[in-house]
């Protein structure tokens, strides 16, 4: 038997969830409202929300499950790759936690986390299989193995998708974060008003910092004729700029289907919910004969379910934590 309780703490959303030999009992995140001011996550104050949700989060994550402390078997925690002051916050919480209650610690990465997040619900997908992780703080084309083993086969050198429209609705003056926003003006607009060229980039990496600028001088530029242009062509720029991010992360997943010959191709994070990049992805599998696999919306955004569920797998694996290990910022 193996009762978990998971802590995610990467970014900006503190997560707990609690499974039963890798069965979710009960997930529960709290959000961080306060970055939205700011137009993006602001690390600090990240790092103190986190402190003031962790204990109530945990809390009501054991209560919805119907689970009392002294049943966990093991507690599963994010090293990282994420914000350090974040990730410290849930990384000293399941130390101290797994010491009083003398179980077992099981270190998560993040990123393999997204991809377990395929595991929590039918239909799951076969081994090998391709995922193309998309987020606010990940673009990765990442080729999985099985439950413990993948490799990272593409990668963006600089922004992640998620961040290209955060970064797009601040210059259009839109709340944060963009994405969500950005998806349901598109709807209203055409796609081929205006042309931002796709970025050039070798292999099955990735750029976005450029998509973002070519945004920045179009829309100086068009100011000055007309100053009203954003307001009066705001569909039109959504739906011009979506086109170009959905067309750049789907070619270069075509290209990695093509190289590696793997036909179950899946998709994870947060910018997995925007909906032009779900049907034209639905249009490529029908061409290319692909079985694609998309989580429910809950879980891939950030949230500790697919902690437990890579918690899980280690835990049967047998790979535990020692109370001495760091967090890390970055994937090395
Ligand atoms: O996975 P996630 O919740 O957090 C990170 O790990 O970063 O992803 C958040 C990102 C944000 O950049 C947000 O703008 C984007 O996902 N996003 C979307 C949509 N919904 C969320 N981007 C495009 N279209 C959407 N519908
Ligand atoms: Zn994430």
């Amino acid at each position: 038997m193996n009762i978990l309780l998971a802590i995610e703490s990467s970014c900006d959303d503190t997560g707990a969830a609690v499974s039963r030999n890798g069965k979710i009992l009960s997930n529960v995140v709290a959000g961080q409202v306060i970055h939205r001011q700011y137009g993006g996550v602001v690390p600090e104050l990240a790092s103190r929300a986190h402190q003031r949700h962790i204990v109530p989060v945990v809390q009501m994550a054991l209560e919805e499950a119907g689970v009392s402390v002294a049943d966990l078997d093991s507690i599963a925690f994010t090293r990282g790759p994420g914000l350090m002051g974040s990730l410290l916050v849930g990384v000293s919480f399941a130390k101290a936690m797994a010491l009083s209650l003398e179980i077992p610690l099981i270190e998560v990465n993040h990123l393999h986390a997204h991809l377990i997040a395929h595991f929590i619900d039918e239909p799951v997908p076969p081994f090998p299989f391709l995922c193309l992780l998309v987020s606010g703080g990940h673009t990765q084309i990442i080729r999985v193995e099985d439950h413990l083993n993948y490799q990272i086969i593409g990668r963006t050198i600089d922004d992640a998708a998620g961040e290209a429209f955060d970064k797009a609705a601040k210059v259009l003056d839109l709340p944060y974060p963009g994405g969500p926003l950005i998806d349901k003006l598109a709807r209203e607009g055409n796609r081929y008003a205006f042309h931002f060229t796709e970025p050039s980039i070798p292999a099955l990496d990735y750029s976005f910092s450029g998509l973002k600028t070519s945004l920045l001088y179009f829309l100086r530029d068009r100011i000055k004729e007309d100053e009203d242009f954003i307001k009066n062509n705001l569909a039109d720029i959504c739906a011009s700029y979506q086109h170009r991010i959905v067309d750049f992360l789907l070619s270069k997943l075509r290209k990695a289907a093509a190289e590696t010959g793997i036909r179950h191709i899946a998709i994870a994070g947060g910018v997995a919910a925007n909906s032009e990049l779900r049907r034209r992805l639905d249009e490529l599998a029908a061409e290319e004969g692909w079985a694609t696999y998309i989580p429910a919306f809950e879980y891939c955004t950030d949230n500790a379910a697919m902690i437990a569920m890579a918690g899980h797998f280690k835990w049967l694996a047998k790979e535990f934590a020692g109370q001495d290990l760091p967090p890390f910022a970055r994937v090395s």
